[in-house]
């Protein structure tokens, strides 16, 4: 009697550990059909090489006169960037172009404004040996945090080859992989619920029906392709000051002329706290980039009115992450 009771206990938890297996496909089938998609947290991390990523990714030793961490230049309590048209580096030096947010960035197709660094474990070697940012190199930077015991220990308990260069990036990149803002309004309007007001959702109906949307989609809203800075007008000419190596974007990595001017579509999640604005960080406020957008891109005057509509929108994108206060 008691073995048939357990058996029947067995067999209704099985019943419902088989229906939980499938609740985040329930969940998935719940998600309103939008050119735009939820941020999530990846599923698989490894807890102490996240926790060795975010160290190392505020070690100021990884720069040449222990100056400056990543942090430094991505703070993570204010969006992951400094918020300045350029960086600086060590030794004061000023950056070529704006630093763009950490927050989501595991979900661009590639890193960097021309997309350099296929992904995050090949950027994080970037700016170690950038000259205008941490100016040092991976001898330099194990020499230091190999003589730091602690580091030694945590290394070797999860990689066979202790401190590497590479190992420094993989376990950054983790870090950098759980920098997800989740949870944005948004997001849970995608999923149901009715949160939105009408203001923000006709700021959201603007985005689509202006043409902002062909550019900036998917999970990132952006990020996910190239285009032409100045589709409809001549931004460069109009912008009124010199033309830098950094303006031409993905030409710096392929060579073809066609290139000139292509810049990876930044994510907009963040763009309603991250100013300033594009690559050269020339605009200061968001209705002026919505401007500048409509008019270099689309070949439209945008009233003030659809501005105003569209930054309520872009503020529902704003998503939550413990170390992030917007
Ligand atoms: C001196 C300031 C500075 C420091 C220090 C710095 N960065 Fe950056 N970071 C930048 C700038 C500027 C860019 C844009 C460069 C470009 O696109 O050419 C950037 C780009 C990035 C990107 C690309 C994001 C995207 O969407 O394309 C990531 C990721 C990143 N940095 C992570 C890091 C990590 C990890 C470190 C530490 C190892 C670091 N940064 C140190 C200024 C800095
Ligand atoms: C043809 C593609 C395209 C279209 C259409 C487009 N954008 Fe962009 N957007 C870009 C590119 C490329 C950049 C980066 C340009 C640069 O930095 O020089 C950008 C940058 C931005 C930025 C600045 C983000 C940052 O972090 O610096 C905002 C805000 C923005 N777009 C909003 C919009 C809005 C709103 C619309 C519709 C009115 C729109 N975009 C239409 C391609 C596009």
């Amino acid at each position: 009697m008691k073995v048939r009771y357990l058996a029947a206990m067995h067999k209704k938890l099985f019943l419902l550990l088989f229906f939980l297996s499938y609740v985040p496909s329930l969940w998935a089938a719940e998600i309103k059909n939008e050119p735009i998609l939820p941020l999530n947290l990846p599923l698989d991390s490894n807890p102490k090489l996240i926790a060795l990523g975010d160290q190392l990714f505020h070690d100021r030793r990884l720069s040449r006169d222990n100056s400056l961490s990543c942090a430094s230049c991505h703070l993570l309590s204010s969006g992951g960037t400094d918020r300045k048209p350029r960086s600086t580096g060590v030794g004061g030096v000023m950056g070529g172009i704006k630093a763009p947010t950490v927050y989501n960035s595991s979900f661009n197709l590639a890193q960097f404004w021309d997309g350099r660094a296929d992904n995050l474990v090949i950027q994080a070697e970037g700016p170690v040996h950038n000259p205008v940012e941490m100016n040092s190199s991976w001898p330099e930077v194990i020499s230091k945090l190999s003589r730091d015991a602690a580091m030694v220990e945590a290394f070797g308990q999860l990689f066979s080859d202790g401190i590497t260069g590479k190992n420094i990036a993989i376990a950054i990149a983790a870090f950098e992989q759980t920098l997800v803002t989740v949870n944005s309004r948004f997001d849970r309007w995608l999923t149901g619920e009715q949160i939105l007001n009408e203001r923000e959702l006709r700021g959201y109906r603007l985005f689509k029906s202006y043409g902002c949307i062909s550019c900036h989609q998917g999970a990132n809203v952006g990020g996910n392709m190239y285009s032409y800075m100045g589709a409809k007008g001549d931004y460069f000419k109009d912008r009124n000051s010199e033309i830098t190596q950094a303006d031409y974007g993905r030409y710096n990595v392929t060579g073809h002329e066609d290139d000139k001017h292509y810049f990876k579509v930044p994510s907009l999640r963040l763009a309603a706290i991250n100013s300033p604005y594009f690559h050269d960080g020339s605009v200061e406020n968001l209705d002026e980039a919505i401007r500048v957008m409509g008019r270099y891109q689309l070949g439209r005057e945008i009233p003030d009115d659809d501005i105003r509509d569209i930054i309520a929108f872009l503020h529902t994108l704003v998503g939550e992450h413990n170390r992030f206060k917007p």
